[in-house]
């Protein structure tokens, strides 16, 4: 079966938590695309060569998670040579034998727009600069400034900017609980899900 989920929406929306869930339950196996470009953005030098030589190794650094990470891979992901490079592994992933959940900004938009489930995760700039603060600390204040610059930057870049889909199903997770977040979404996923 090839079946894809495809989950965008901006930074600390739950997407991560939602697609890890998703794949959990249908047994898909699940890529976080932003880890990609976290890799080349981490890598310094040449953008567009970091991102055409990118190795499993390179995703498994252990300082991709830093919000200076998330702003370097804001940066080198609003450059066109570096999103086709990373296209064609996606769409792969994507589209083999089993089942896929991908998570990112332009999952549904551009790499799967076939993608038989689209959902777009969201929240307000509050509550996801909340969740980032509980997670790294520091000053709450800078923390919501980084959410909304990167948003700014990912929703108005020229290539790929981060929309939802029109064909997405939209999750605002402001209200929802963990458990709440994760029902909706395996919910769309279950109706869809071809009958054996
Ligand atoms: O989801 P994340 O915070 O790990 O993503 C880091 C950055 O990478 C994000 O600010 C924009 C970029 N990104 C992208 O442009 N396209 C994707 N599919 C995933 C991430």
């Amino acid at each position: 079966m090839i079946f894809t989920v495809a989950i965008d929406g901006p930074a600390a929306a739950g997407k991560g938590t939602i697609s890890r869930a998703v794949a959990a339950r249908f047994g898909f196996r699940h890529l976080d695309t932003g880890l990609l470009y976290r890799a080349v953005g981490a890598l310094g030098g040449d953008p567009v060569a970091a991102a055409r030589a990118l190795s499993p190794e390179d995703l498994a650094r252990d300082d991709l998670r830093t919000l200076e990470a998330g702003q370097a891979a804001s940066r080198v992901a609003a450059i066109p040579e570096v999103r086709a490079a990373l296209l064609d592994f996606q769409r792969r992933f994507a589209r083999s034998e089993g089942g896929a959940v991908l998570d990112g900004r332009d999952i549904g938009t551009v790499i799967c727009p076939e993608a038989e489930v689209k959902l777009f995760v969201t929240a307000s700039p509050q509550v996801r600069a909340h969740r980032r603060w509980l997670e790294v600390g520091g000053d709450a204040a800078q923390v919501l400034a980084e959410v909304l610059e990167r948003d700014a930057r990912d929703m108005g870049r020229a290539e790929a900017p981060l929309r939802a889909a029109a064909d997405a199903v939209v999750i605002d997770t402001s209200a929802l609980g963990i458990d709440e977040a994760v029902e909706a979404a395996c919910a769309v996923v279950a109706q869809r899900l071809p009958r054996t």
